[in-house]
């Protein structure tokens, strides 16, 4: 007896089967009241008492280790044709949604890439600033009317904490580290007081740039400016820069691109003067290079500063700058690009 319980066990253990009728049969086999195993147990009463726990502990195993296995298989088989359910190989794959970068993304990096290629590096700063940093060493003087409340967020009432209101403020903060020369670009989230519109956000980005070295002139910021002009918007692009004023140069000035959707002739994009108005410029007032601690005998530098959401409106007519912040995929969607 205890012979045949040894051999089934090794034969229970070897059991295979592809198909639940195979396992109902195997299951009949051996753990029906008819199957070998039952049959065992009626054996049992003519086994000798003193073999008797022994083998009772046997055929309890390989009644227990058959009905395990007869589990087994079944479970087994149930999860296999659970997969290949799922796996069907001749199947057309699913199309992979894939995300395109947001258009101020591309137009940012566009941007950094032109600049790059003429040997600007990038530096970012913090977003909340102190007063000095994006006002005083920036040479506004105290009652300019940017300082107003109108335009500028103040945080907890403190006056001298504010969200920047451009990133001019890296400027400061470079020009503070390091020594010239330095030729940088600043991209950045900067914030105003505004009411929210078509045309005007409570936050927008802006790249400044800045270079500083001895002897930089004039020339030199118009030959930069022509080049990013003619990169970005195309070589036959015209540029032309009127006197302005900004605090933190002089002289400033602001840079007109040749209208990019008539090519200069006028049309309702440009209000029919044939240009349009891209970013703020000028030579880094001697001033904000003192409160930095640089030698303004020695260095002098030009600065440049646009707004991304400008450049992308100019680049793509988005008509509503709010489609920038709302995320919506069919917006996002129909900007692809190299950036
Ligand atoms: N910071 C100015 C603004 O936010 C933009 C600007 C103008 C930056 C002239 C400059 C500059 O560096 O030279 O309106």
């Amino acid at each position: 007896m205890k012979e045949k319980i040894i051999a089934l066990l090794e034969e229970i253990s070897n059991l295979r089967a592809t198909h639940a009728d195979e396992i109902e049969s195997l299951r009949l086999k051996f753990l029906s009241k008819k199957g070998e195993i039952s049959t065992l147990f009626n054996d049992f009463r003519n086994v000798s008492n003193e073999e008797k726990r022994e083998v009772g502990q046997l055929l309890n195993d390989l009644k227990n280790k058959a009905q395990e296995k007869i589990n087994n298989l079944k479970e087994q088989l149930s999860s296999e044709s659970a997969n290949d359910e799922k796996l069907d190989l001749t199947r057309t794959a699913e199309p992979i949604a894939i995300g395109t970068r947001h258009p101020l993304s591309l137009v940012k990096n566009e941007i950094i890439d032109i600049f790059s290629r003429i040997g600007f590096t990038i530096a970012e700063g913090p977003e909340i600033e102190d007063d000095w940093h994006v006002f005083s060493a920036l040479n506004f003087p105290p009652e300019h009317p940017a300082r107003d409340m109108q335009d500028t967020f103040f945080i907890e009432q403190n006056p001298d904490i504010v969200l920047r209101t451009h990133t001019s403020s890296v400027q400061i903060r470079v020009m503070n580290k390091q020594k010239p020369p330095i030729r940088m670009l600043f991209p950045g989230r900067v914030y105003r007081n505004e009411a929210i519109s078509y045309r005007a956000h409570c936050f927008f980005h802006q790249v400044e740039g800045l270079y500083i070295d001895k002897d930089v002139s004039f020339a030199e910021l118009k030959q930069a400016l022509m080049y990013f002009a003619k990169e970005m918007f195309g070589e036959s692009t015209k540029i032309r820069l009127r006197p302005s004023y900004f605090p933190f140069t002089e002289p400033s000035a602001e840079m007109d691109i040749s209208c990019n959707l008539c090519g200069g002739k006028g049309c309702a994009f440009c209000k029919y003067t044939g240009w349009v108005e891209i970013l703020g410029c000028g030579m880094v007032d001697p001033n904000v290079l003192e409160n930095c601690g640089i030698d303004s005998k020695v260095y002098s530098g030009y600065a440049f500063g646009m707004g991304v959401e400008r450049i992308t409106n100019l680049k793509y007519q988005v008509k509503d700058l709010r489609m920038f912040s709302e995320n919506d995929v069919r917006f996002l969607d129909q900007f692809k690009s190299a950036y």
